[in-house]
């Protein structure tokens, strides 16, 4: 029989904990691929007491025997790509053997760095809160098709090419009012992009393809959040992908057949790292008691994560969005120990209740909330506390979608499966 591509994507504003779920699930697949995004993304694994911390690389590099491919949806920075190959080599983790890239890939440039640099800079106040690592003018020059693509480093005029783009930048460099210095890394850049060549190249969506005829099955792992998609998400304030479901088919070059569970990942709260709407948003002790616990951190800036309560009208529409199969629940452990807990079950639109999603989430938008009791402390390998159960049931019957996924801990052990889990009447 064919095997299935299996997705797990963010239901929030990304780093609902993907890195760790895919780890986890990662010895039932033979291949765990990335569609899109780059290293704006950050996907931290923890296990054996140590701390890992993925941009580029699929989260599955850990488990031996596991493919990991960077499929063509992905924008890939040489410099981070080679600096993460390095710390992997560092842990005692050669890569090489089981990583393939996809030659569709598009490239990060210097000048693509310094390009987001620049637009974030001009915006001022208005600013997204990028990651600044070039995402936004990569993906532009994907659709401008002036973009380069890692099938290009094998090629005799590479040189030329980049050049080429190289040019066309400084001279959009002069519409901003901001130029940042690049040039002092482009040597960098250079061997790092030369550096790559001695990794595998392939035609991701012909391998793929050629491995689920045998009956492989495929996770595909995504990065960002479904409200940081370019379609779907509080535009202006996204990334430049499709971080949805939708994203793994492009981003991979599978048809929509293929696709088996998808596995959306939420926290029990919420948390937002930069700039745009966030309903749930706190700021007061609790948020600050949130981003302690949780240590809200951003794993790629370092940034303090905005954190607030569960979104429920959100993860409805993520659920929806994506097609989202089961659920899985991250960071329960975080909320242990308050005496109650809210949840946002609709919005309230200039006096007006919805739980639909409406079309910007500006300052109208407000969240009508419910109390819920608080549960003690939670492990994985003792039955839940009755309040954490009913606070799932809670959740499982306002999105209609079973969570099958319970995590309590940073710690790849610190996982409950919950097979059996089925919606609440
Ligand atoms: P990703 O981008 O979706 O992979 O998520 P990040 O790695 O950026 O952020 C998730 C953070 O939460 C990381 O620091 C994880 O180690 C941590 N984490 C994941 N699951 C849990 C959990 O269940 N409990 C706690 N306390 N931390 C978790
Ligand atoms: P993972 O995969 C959280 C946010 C940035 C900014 C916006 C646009 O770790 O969940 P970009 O650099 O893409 O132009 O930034 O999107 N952002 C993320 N937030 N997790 C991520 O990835 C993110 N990647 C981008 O903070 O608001
Ligand atoms: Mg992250």
């Amino acid at each position: 029989m064919a095997g299935k591509v299996d997705v797990i994507l963010g239901a929030q504003w990304g780093d609902e904990g993907k890195g760790k779920v895919v780890d986890v699930v990662a010895p039932h697949y033979a291949v765990i691929a990335r569609f899109q995004g780059g290293p704006n993304a950050g996907h931290t694994l923890i296990f054996d007491g140590r701390k890992h911390v993925l941009h580029t690389i699929p989260s599955g590099v850990f488990r031996p025997g596991v493919w990991n491919l960077v499929g063509n949806g992905v924008v890939i920075d040489p410099v981070t790509f080679m600096q993460e190959v390095k710390e992997l080599d560092a842990a005692g983790v050669d890569v090489r053997p089981n990583l393939l890239i996809s030659r569709r890939a598009h490239l990060i440039l210097p000048t693509h760095r310094a390009l987001d640099e620049a637009s974030e800079a001009d915006k001022g106040q208005a600013k997204i809160g990028s990651t600044l690592k070039g995402i936004g003018p990569t993906y532009m020059d994907k659709t401008g098709r002036n973009g380069l693509r890692v099938g290009d480093l094998e090629q005799p005029d590479f040189r030329g090419r980049y050049g080429a783009l190289v040019a066309k930048h400084e001279r959009l460099f002069r519409i901003h009012d901001h130029h940042p210095e690049w040039r002092s890394q482009e040597a960098e850049w250079l061997a790092a992009a030369e550096a790559m060549r001695g990794f595998r190249f392939v035609d991701g969506a012909q391998w793929l393809n050629e491995r689920l005829a045998q009956g492989d099955d495929v996770m595909a792992e995504g990065a960002q959040g479904t409200m940081l998609d370019i379609d779907f998400g509080t535009y202006p304030f996204v990334t430049s992908s499709n971080t949805i479901s939708a994203g793994a088919c492009s981003g991979l070059g599978v048809g929509p057949a293929r696709i088996g569970k998808v596995i959306g990942i939420f926290k029990a709260y919420c948390t937002r790292v930069g700039s745009g709407p966030f309903p749930t948003e706190l700021h007061d002790d609790t948020g600050e008691a949130i981003r302690k616990a949780g240590n809200e951190y951003g794993a790629t800036t370092g940034r303090p994560r905005r954190c607030g309560w569960l979104d429920l009208p959100a993860l409805r529409y993520a659920a929806m969005i994506n097609g989202v199969t089961e659920l899985a629940m991250m960071k329960a452990d975080v909320l242990s120990g308050m005496p109650r807990v809210r949840v946002c079950t609709a919005y309230r639109v200039h006096g007006r209740e919805t739980t639909g999603f409406p079309f910007d989430l500006d300052d109208a938008v407000q969240p009508v909330y419910t109390d819920l009791p608080g549960w003690g402390p939670a492990v994985a390998n003792k039955p839940l506390p009755d309040e954490l159960e009913a606070y799932i049931a809670f959740v499982e019957k306002a999105v209609g979608v079973p969570v099958r996924i319970v995590s309590l801990g940073p710690d790849r052990a610190e996982t409950l499966m919950r097979e059996k889990a089925a919606v609440p009447r």
